[in-house]
Parts: structure tokens; C-alpha cells; sequence
């Protein structure tokens, strides 16, 4: 017997298998904190696949690309649900994709992106240990130093 450990949703988005120490990142990412509808965040549960987990399930939102885009990186590994009447009506994996628009920060502060009102722009140059390369200035920025906007 299944124990669910947070409430089912009846519409919205579940994102499944969280590790652990990006949970609340995501919720930030997400501006969850803003959310006038229900947020169930849950961190720390058990999981036969990653060992430790959390999970975060928002009533009544689907994420929009850069949202999506935004948890590829930050948990390549979560699973994306989208709850329609209590039933998982789609369930997707992640993936980093090619280009991603507005969805980090360049670290060069003389980036047009960081003087201009013009949305960020990276090329994905490696996806097993990402790097990413900024379109405008050409600043080659490694995983540990990629900040999720
Ligand atoms: N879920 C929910 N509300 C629902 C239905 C599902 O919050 N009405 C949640 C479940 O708690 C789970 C996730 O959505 O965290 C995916 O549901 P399901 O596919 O049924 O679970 P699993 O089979 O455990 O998923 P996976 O195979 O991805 O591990
Ligand atoms: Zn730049």
C-alpha cells in the first residue's frame, strides 16, 4: 500500500524527485513565495532511486519553458507531472536544451544583459557537465557558477 506523504492535487503541477539540497532553490526559482494558490513543498522524504528526495506540488499552475528550462538545470533529474482531475494526465523528464533565453544570469557585468533591459541569451556548449557560452558577450560560464535567474 502507496502512503502519500503530501495531499494529492486535483490540477497542477508536481515536480517529483528533488534532491534534497535544491529543493528550496526551486521554489525560489519559481517564485513560489508569490503564489497565491496552494504550494506543498516537502524535503528530506525517502527514495529507493535517489536516496533522499523532495517534492513540490502547485494547485492549479503549469510552468511556462523558462520555468521549465530553469528546473533542467537546477534538478536534471526531477520528474515534471501535470495533474488533471487527481490523475497524472502527463509525465515528463527533463532535459537541458540547446539555447536557453532568459533563464540565467551572465556573470559579466558589462553584459549588455546586465545594462540593458534585453533578455539573456546562452548557447548550451556542453550538457553532461554543463556549460554554457553568452550570446552577447561571449563569457563561457561552467555549472557551479550558473545563476539561475
Ligand atoms: N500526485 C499528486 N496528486 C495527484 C496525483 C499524483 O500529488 N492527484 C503526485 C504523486 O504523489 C507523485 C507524483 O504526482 O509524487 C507522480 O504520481 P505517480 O506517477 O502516480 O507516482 P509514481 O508512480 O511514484 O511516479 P514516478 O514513477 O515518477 O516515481
Ligand atoms: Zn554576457
Amino acid at each position: 500500500m502507496k502512503e502519500l506523504k503530501v495531499s494529492a492535487i486535483r490540477d497542477g503541477t508536481v515536480i517529483d524527485h528533488v534532491p534534497g539540497d535544491v529543493v528550496f532553490k526551486v521554489v525560489d526559482v519559481l517564485n513560489l513565495e508569490k503564489s497565491s494558490e496552494t504550494v506543498m513543498v516537502a524535503a528530506n522524504l525517502k527514495s529507493s532511486r535517489i536516496g533522499q528526495k523532495g517534492i513540490i506540488k502547485v494547485s492549479g499552475k503549469i510552468l511556462t519553458k523558462e520555468e521549465v528550462d530553469k528546473i533542467a538545470l537546477l534538478a536534471p533529474n526531477a520528474t515534471l507531472n501535470i495533474i488533471r482531475d487527481y490523475k497524472v494526465a502527463e509525465k515528463a523528464s527533463l532535459s537541458v536544451p540547446d539555447v536557453l533565453i532568459n533563464v540565467i544570469k551572465c556573470n559579466n557585468p558589462n553584459c549588455i544583459t546586465n545594462n540593458d533591459s534585453v533578455k539573456t541569451k546562452f548557447t548550451v556548449v556542453s550538457k553532461d557537465n554543463i556549460r554554457v557560452r553568452c550570446h552577447y558577450c561571449e563569457r563561457y560560464i561552467d555549472k557551479e557558477d550558473i545563476k539561475v535567474l
